[in-house]
């Protein structure tokens, strides 16, 4: 997610023509997509899996695997739009312009969600460590 975000910017790619840079900046994003979706199917796997001891975990129960789903959901739309727009030039250059402000600043808010999200899930798991 970092080389995506930053491939725009990092002094290493700086010979790199702007289409390049493009290409890297969509291929880190498909990878952080596959990640994620990776992991959401393996949560869901797990708790359905009731094992030897028929043992079922309810899905979407706390409130960190809503935000986990909404986080999830605005970066697939995210995804969606900036490769529909900047990658496949859907749409006229005025819609390209006025849509890259929304581009940055939503990619900024779903990862500063994304890094609260996991900040608050540390605190609960020391919370409820009893040894911390
Ligand atoms: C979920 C997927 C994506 C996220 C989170 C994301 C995030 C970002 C961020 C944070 C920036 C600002 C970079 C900066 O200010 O240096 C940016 C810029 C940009 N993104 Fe994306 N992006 C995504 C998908 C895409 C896709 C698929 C394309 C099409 C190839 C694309 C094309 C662009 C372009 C053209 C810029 C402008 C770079 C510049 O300032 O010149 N993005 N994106």
């Amino acid at each position: 997610m970092t080389v995506g975000i930053l491939s725009f910017r990092l002094p290493l790619f700086d010979n790199l023509e702007r289409n390049n840079k493009k290409a890297i900046h969509g291929t880190c994003w498909l990878l952080a997509l596959f990640c994620m979706s990776f992991g959401l199917y393996a949560v869901f796997e797990s708790h359905n899996d009731t094992g030897t001891e028929g043992t079922y975990y309810a899905n979407m129960y706390s409130l960190h695997s809503w935000i986990g789903i909404g986080v999830f959901s605005l970066f697939l739309g995210q995804f969606v739009a900036g490769s529909l727009l900047y990658g496949f030039k859907v749409g006229g250059d005025g819609v390209r312009k006025e849509m890259m402000s929304v581009h940055k600043v939503r990619a900024r808010s779903e990862r500063c969600m994304d890094e609260k999200r996991e900040a608050r899930n540390n605190c609960s798991s020391l919370r409820s460590s009893p040894s911390a």
